[in-house]
């Protein structure tokens, strides 16, 4: 199917990356951090097999100098770190055919990697594993501005993606703080949630179709581009959210949504999170159709954007904030519903003030406020991070329990995330990593999720660091059928080892 369609051209990164942050410091090596995990009956990487990939790929597309390979080692938030000797950047899905085929024979073990943005320790080597990049992997392939359907390479730029969109008065289905830095194929293999999830749905509705490399080389061609397919079983689905273990994404079709032209951002300020919870159900009768995001940020969140951050609140201090975000085609219409309820909820007193805007500079400034407090955390020093699903009555229950068992030994612990979908981050900074601290944290933190009927990964994924805890949200049954999937599809295990599956 790949064959039939036009290719349209390259993606290129674009110069606005919130995915910057200020720590200069080597992580601790995961094998050192977590003694425990032992490494795999796996090849050591010889020369044999880098004159080999130098021969598949050209010597430009092959890295193996400590230096280059240094920061395809690293996790974005500097919680793990790998020593790979070697990064391989493949430009076609022929290519990475070619490297698993070889890696699968020679039991080279394998780590996909994207923006490199991923919060779980899944993009990166936990031992020496052969860094596979899509990086160079940035082709849009076809783009249909009437069925709203964008194929593309896996490694194109999630931001670029929607620039190239608006163009075609589209939009990505999908909004996330590291837009600027993730690719798609990372977005489709984590099943990124992000910041509109609530008004579009998860990657699983919308991707219509994927091409993916599995462990043996052998290309899976499920590239369908149809909104209606039922053709026996969507083995898309296996792929979205697998992390990287069951194969290599490296084409994807998205159903992609008309860019809406009236947009509208509310900054609220209010008292309790009961007020927040009140909030949000007038905002779903109130609004209706026209809601496209509902997001809620504590003092001590805010606090790591207007202090490490120095952003500026357009609104006093209050205990918690929301972010609601109309989305339709029609301002005066948007706007009168926006004003009525905002009306109805400073008049009662459930919001205590707030700012309304729909200019795009002051939306934009707003939005910061939101989205880089991921990486003003990073400041307090080492982030322990949760993300968490949990029944919306118990969303921010864990912050005052956390608060109370590491308050203590925290620079802080706060709770910020989308509220319209359920899913709470929890952040609990600490000048430095300690094993103590972990240990006060965790499987506390996760068994007060599972007596709570909720999930130890909304959106994240369960990568290196919570492969342990899987149990705490998946019944044992469940993680025996993932077992055998994977068995079945990488017989070898060279695909993303030590991740995902306990
Ligand atoms: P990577 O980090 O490179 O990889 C993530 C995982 O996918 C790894 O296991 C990797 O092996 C695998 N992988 C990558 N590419 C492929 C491929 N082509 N085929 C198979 N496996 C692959 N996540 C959310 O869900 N919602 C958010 O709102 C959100 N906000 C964020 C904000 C910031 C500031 C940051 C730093 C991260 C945020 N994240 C969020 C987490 C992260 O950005 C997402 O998980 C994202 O989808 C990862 O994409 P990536 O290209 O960086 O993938
Ligand atoms: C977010 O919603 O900002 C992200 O998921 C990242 C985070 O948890 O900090
Ligand atoms: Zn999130």
């Amino acid at each position: 199917m790949l064959r039939n369609l036009r290719r349209i051209g390259s993606i290129v990164p674009t110069n606005v990356n919130y995915c910057t942050h200020a720590r200069n410091f080597l992580p601790q090596l995961t094998k050192d951090r977590y003694p425990d995990v032992k490494r795999g009956d796996y090849a050591v990487l010889n020369e044999n097999h880098l004159f080999h990939f130098v021969d598949l790929l050209g010597v430009e597309k092959v890295l193996n100098d400590p230096s280059d390979c240094e920061k395809y080692n690293i996790d974005w938030i500097k919680n793990v770190r790998g020593f790979s000797q070697c990064v391989l950047k493949p430009e076609s899905t022929e290519e990475v055919s070619q490297i698993l085929a070889y890696c699968n024979e020679h039991r080279i073990a394998v780590c996909p990697q994207g923006g490199n943005t991923g919060l779980v320790g899944g993009s990166v080597p936990v031992f020496d594993e052969v860094v596979l990049s899509t990086e160079l992997m940035n082709d849009v392939i076809s783009i249909d501005d009437t069925s709203g359907v964008i194929v593309c390479q896996a490694g194109c730029i999630l931001e670029a993606l929607d620039q190239f969109l608006s163009e075609k008065g589209l939009m990505m289905p999908l909004d996330l703080g590291a837009k600027g830095s993730c690719h798609i194929g990372g977005n489709v293999a984590t099943n990124a949630g992000g910041l509109r999830l609530l008004r579009y749905g998860n990657l699983h509705g919308n991707v219509l179709g994927l091409e993916a490399v599995k462990a043996d080389g052998e290309i899976v061609d499920c590239l369908s581009t149809l909104k209606k397919d039922n053709t026996g079983y969507h083995l898309k689905h296996l792929f979205i959210g697998s992390e990287g273990t069951l194969g290599i994404i490296t084409t994807v079709a998205i159903q992609c949504p008309p860019r809406p032209n009236a947009i509208n951002l509310a900054f609220l300020g209010l008292e309790s999170f009961e007020d927040i919870l009140t909030t949000f159900r007038k905002a779903k009768q109130e609004l209706g159709e026209i809601l496209s995001s509902c997001e809620m940020i504590d003092a001590k969140s805010l606090d790591v954007s207007t202090g490490h951050c120095q952003l500026k609140s357009p609104i006093k201090e209050f205990p918690f904030y929301m972010l609601i975000e109309t989305s339709g085609s029609n301002n005066k219409h948007d706007e009168e519903k926006l004003n009525h309820f905002l009306e109805n909820v400073m008049n009662d007193g459930t919001v205590l003030d707030g700012t309304v805007t729909n200019e795009p500079g002051k939306m934009r400034a707003i939005w910061e406020l939101r989205e880089r407090i991921t990486e003003g955390l990073l400041h307090d020093g080492y982030v322990f991070k949760y993300d968490i699903s949990l029944p919306i009555k118990d969303f921010y229950s864990l912050v005052p329990a956390m608060l109370e068992k590491v308050g203590k030994d925290a620079v802080r612990v706060s709770g910020y995330g989308h509220i319209g979908d359920g899913n709470i981050h929890l952040n609990i900074s600490v000048p430095e990593f300690r094993p103590d601290i972990l240990r006060k944290i965790e499987p506390y933190v996760y068994e007060f999720t599972s007596n709570l009927k909720g999930s130890v990964s909304a959106e994240h994924g369960i990568g290196f660091r919570k492969q342990k805890y899987i149990h705490y949200s998946k019944s044992e049954s469940a993680i025996k059928l993932m077992k055998d999937i994977k068995k079945m599809m990488d017989p070898n295990g060279i695909l993303n080892p030590y991740k995902v599956l306990p």
